[in-house]
């Protein structure tokens, strides 16, 4: 029997975890509690130098504590902030990021990373934002979400952080009968919802290449599922195939559609994304983000801006609407395709998209002399440490770096420090409501 005792929430750190200390002075990290609170754990895991523990009961509660309001939380991996109200999860997320940047030593002190950030941005809406949802699905064709530390799949009939029109479709899914014969093929599973028609996209990660009986039941799910506009088997090796084959070129009605109002009198961007590219999952949230950006990087016509990790030109698109001229790039060829497309859709004629690696396409960019007024920085959860080397050639005056990732954001702008860079601003924006994950904006320009 694992070691149980109480103990007194100290804070809670990255990864949404409460730190306390057991009797014997280990610090002991557990999930689902909040600071200030009493509660019983047991040890479930001995690490060097801590402990990681489950919560058994909460002696004394956090006025902050409110009742979880899905059935799965603490069962399926998700939403680890749901036991907090909507104010104290911004609150906690802004003294994550706070410890981030004195651990960074980007700040001496707690008081002095306090005040480096600008006031946290709620989310428009705290539940019912998300765009997509991937579900999992067993050997017996059973979807639904991961049990926490474990493969086994958790039934899921409703998400309360997806949007209505993706639940709509969860409710139904499993009255389709073409549906559960695609899925004995099928790996993962996504629901995509294309905004602009409020009609979703399922796109199925299949294990095989797909027959002609296949194409028939893509297309029976279509006529099944109200809600559902297109079905897409995505294989290994082969690419995407639809209802009437392999799709190298996919049709109109198979894209995401999205309209980005940008704010300043500048007219709606229309973004159309190819299922199985990044689009940032929080739409009215990214709306703010991108007005956040136009109002730091205050761009004129003279100016050109560089994006580095640009996917479907999210925010290259609306910088152009302002710029002078801009340069996007992305390793992903399907997010370059999207971009383009984005640009003629919308008549930005001053945008020049390439399909490249970061760090290379920054190299080629100094050998051959550009120069940016701005540099856009969005990279994955890893941060762009190899890009670094190379800004103060390409862009000497302004950064924006947008990171999904405060640990790699901090080493980043440690590091950009050392290149010469100041931070001037730094704005925690909460794109995933009910997770402690953390979303930051931060405005740097050289000293
Ligand atoms: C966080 S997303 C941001 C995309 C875009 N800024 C947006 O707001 O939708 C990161 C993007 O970086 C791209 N990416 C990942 N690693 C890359 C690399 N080494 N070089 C260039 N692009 C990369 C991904 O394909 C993805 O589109």
């Amino acid at each position: 029997m694992s070691e149980a005792f109480s103990l007194t929430v100290e804070k809670v750190v990255a990864g949404g975890l409460g730190l306390g200390h057991s009797p014997d002075g280990m610090v002991v990290l557990v999930p689902g509690v909040l600071p200030g609170e009493q509660v019983r754990v047991r040890v479930r895991q001995r690490k060097k130098g801590f402990l990681n523990a489950e919560l058994l009961e909460v002696e004394t509660a956090s006025p902050d504590r409110v009742t979880p309001l899905c059935s799965l939380y603490g069962r399926c991996g998700g939403c680890d902030f749901q036991h907090a109200s909507y104010p104290a999860q911004l609150r906690l997320k802004q003294e994550i990021l706070t410890q981030h940047l004195v651990r960074g030593r980007l700040a001496a002190t707690w008081s002095e990373a306090s005040a480096m950030l600008g006031e946290p941005m709620p989310s428009p809406r705290s539940l019912g934002y998300r765009l997509r949802l991937r579900l999992h699905v067993d050997q017996l064709g059973r979807m639904g979400f991961h049990r926490l530390h474990s493969h086994e799949v958790v039934a899921v009939g409703q998400c309360p952080i997806a949007r209505a029109a993706i639940n709509r479709v969860l409710a139904t899914m499993g009255s389709s009968q073409s549906l559960a014969d695609l899925l004995v093929y099928t790996r993962e599973l996504e629901i995509l919802l294309s905004p602009a028609e409020e009609s979703c996209i399922l796109l199925l990660d299949f294990s095989r290449k797909p027959r002609p009986a296949d194409f028939a039941l893509v297309r029976g799910v279509v006529q099944e599922l109200a809600g559902v506009s297109e079905v897409l088997l995505r294989v290994e090796g082969h690419g995407l195939f639809s209802g009437a084959g392999l799709a190298p070129q996919l049709p109109e009605h198979a894209m995401l559609r999205l309209s980005l109002p940008v704010g300043l009198d500048l007219a709606p961007v229309a973004l159309t994304v190819e299922p199985g590219g990044f689009y940032q999952v929080n739409q009215e949230q990214n709306e703010q983000l991108i007005s956040q950006l136009l109002d730091w990087a205050k761009v004129s016509r003279k100016e050109r801006v560089l994006d580095l990790f640009c996917g479907v030109g999210n925010f290259s698109l609306p910088m152009a609407r302002l710029a002078g001229q801009v340069t996007g790039m992305d390793l992903q060829g399907s997010a370059i395709r999207s971009a383009r497309r984005n640009a003629s859709l919308n008549g930005l004629d001053n945008v020049i998209f390439s399909k490249m690696e970061a760090a290379a396409g920054a190299c080629s960019l100094v050998t051959k002399g550009e120069r940016f007024d701005l540099l856009l920085l969005d990279p994955p959860r890893g941060g762009c440490r190899e890009v670094l080397p190379r800004v103060m050639a390409l862009a000497p005056g302004t950064i924006i770096y947008i990171s999904c990732d405060p640990a790699t954001l901090t080493r980043d702008l440690g590091d950009l420090q050392g290149l010469g860079y100041g931070i001037e601003q730094i704005r925690l924006f909460d794109m995933f409501p009910q997770t402690s994950h953390l979303e930051t904006m931060v405005l740097l320009k050289t000293v």
